[in-house]
Formats: C-alpha cells, structure tokens, sequence
C-alpha cells in the first residue's frame, strides 16, 4: 500500500532516512529495514543549493523503486522543486516534500507535486515560524517539522522545535483537516516520545534506525514504542 492517506492514523509510525544506510549495499539495506518494521522509507534529494549538501537523486530512486514496495517518503531539499515533480514521479516517488523555502509559487508547486500523482508535503527550516505553512494547510497532504537544520544526518535534536509541533497539531486539529505531522532530524527513542507527545506521527530517523548498536529491528521498535508510553500516560 504505497498511499501516504492510507496509513494507519492512530499510531506513531517510522519513516527511516536512507542517508544512514550503507549506500554500498542499498539493496540489502532496504530488504532489513523492511522486515525491520519500517512504515515507509524516507528519502533525502540534496541538490546542493537550497542545503550545503548533494545526496542522490532521480536515477537512484528510480533503481531502488525496482526492489521495494514501501512507500517512497520523498524529501526534496532543492531549489527548484516544481520543475522535478514529474521526474521523480516517474521514478517512483509516491509522495513529495517541498521547502516553503524553495523558490516558485507554493500554490504552483503544489499543484505540479498533485498534477504527477503525488501526495503533498511542506517542510519547513528551524528558523521559519509555523504560520508561514498555515495558509496552505488545507490543500496538502504532511507537513515536515524539521528538528535540525537540513542538510546533513547524524545531527542534535532541537528541542526548541516542539512548540512549532504543537502549533501546527493544533491548528490542524482546529480546522478539522486530515493532515500527517512527521518530524525529521535527531529522532531516536528518546526524543520520539517528546515528538509524539507534541503531535508527531510520522517519524523520520537515519542514524538512530539504519546504525542502531542492536541493529535496524531495535531501532524500530525504540521509535514505535513511543506509542506505548503515550497510551500508557493517558
Ligand atoms: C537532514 C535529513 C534527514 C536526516 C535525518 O537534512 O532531512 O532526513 O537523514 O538523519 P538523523 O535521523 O540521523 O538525524
Ligand atoms: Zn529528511
């Protein structure tokens, strides 16, 4: 099922970064974060420009599409993200995250992401306030709480970053609309329980899964278990 709006709702779920794994081995490293649990795979497009960093992009997915069925969380980190919308849908993206910071239209960028069959998502720097996103709630999919700056794995939680959760939890509970919190930077076990406690429930982790000391397995469960010590504070 490879559908963003068709994953569970009630539950905290884990979207592993790519940009942890051994990039020697992308096949196999996918194969066991697969049957390690993971909800979707998180996948991070640098270009250089809008982040000082270059990753992978089109050809890459395209050849990891061939050898997976999770659901392809594509983060795009670039400048221009409305003018590759078709290309990495066609490489089998199911689902593109844009900057408000990028250039272009938003409205036009959105629609772009909509007019190649993906859903939509909206990312945002720790120095961009949430209301920047607010008038564009309604016409996507996610919003992408980012708890480090962009750019780079293996980087410190920003704690600072949890009232802007809980900002954006509210104003979607507000207005009544069916939008997915994920959250994306520095999330392990730890600091999944204070994501989630704020709204989060797609959470995003590279180091903390693909290089967990007791394998990807625990690291996905650490993360899932968030969920338990939420129910459990109620
Ligand atoms: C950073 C990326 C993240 C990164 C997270 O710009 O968007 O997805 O891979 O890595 P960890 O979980 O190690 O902080
Ligand atoms: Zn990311």
């Amino acid at each position: 099922m490879r559908d963003l709006r068709q994953l569970p709702a009630d539950r905290v779920l884990v979207s592993p970064s790519l940009l942890a794994a051994d990039f020697n081995n992308l096949q196999q490293e996918i194969a066991a974060v697969t049957a390690a649990g993971a909800d979707a795979l998180h996948l991070d497009v640098m270009d250089g420009h809008l982040v000082p960093n270059i990753s992978f992009g089109v050809p890459v997915i395209a050849s990891l599409r061939k050898h997976s069925e999770l659901l392809f969380d594509t983060h795009l980190m670039i400048s221009e993200p409305a003018r590759y919308a078709e290309v990495f849908a066609k490489a089998g993206a199911d689902h593109l995250t844009f900057h408000i910071e990028a250039e272009g239209d938003t409205r036009e960028t959105i629609a772009a992401i909509r007019k190649a069959g993906c859903t939509v998502g909206i990312s945002l720097r720790p120095g961009t306030a949430a209301e920047a996103i607010f008038p564009y709630l309604g016409e996507i999919d996610l919003v992408l709480v980012m708890t480090v700056e962009p750019g780079f794995g293996g980087q410190k939680f920003m704690a600072d970053q949890l009232g802007k959760l809980a900002a954006f939890k509210r104003e979607i509970r507000r207005r009544n609309l069916a939008v997915r919190l994920e959250v994306d930077g520095g999330v392990d076990g730890r600091t999944a329980e204070l994501v989630a406690a704020n709204g989060a429930d797609l959470l995003v982790a590279g180091t903390a899964v693909f290089r967990h000391p007791e394998g990807m397995a625990a690291g996905v469960r650490a993360i899932h278990a968030a969920q338990d010590r939420l129910d459990s504070a109620l």
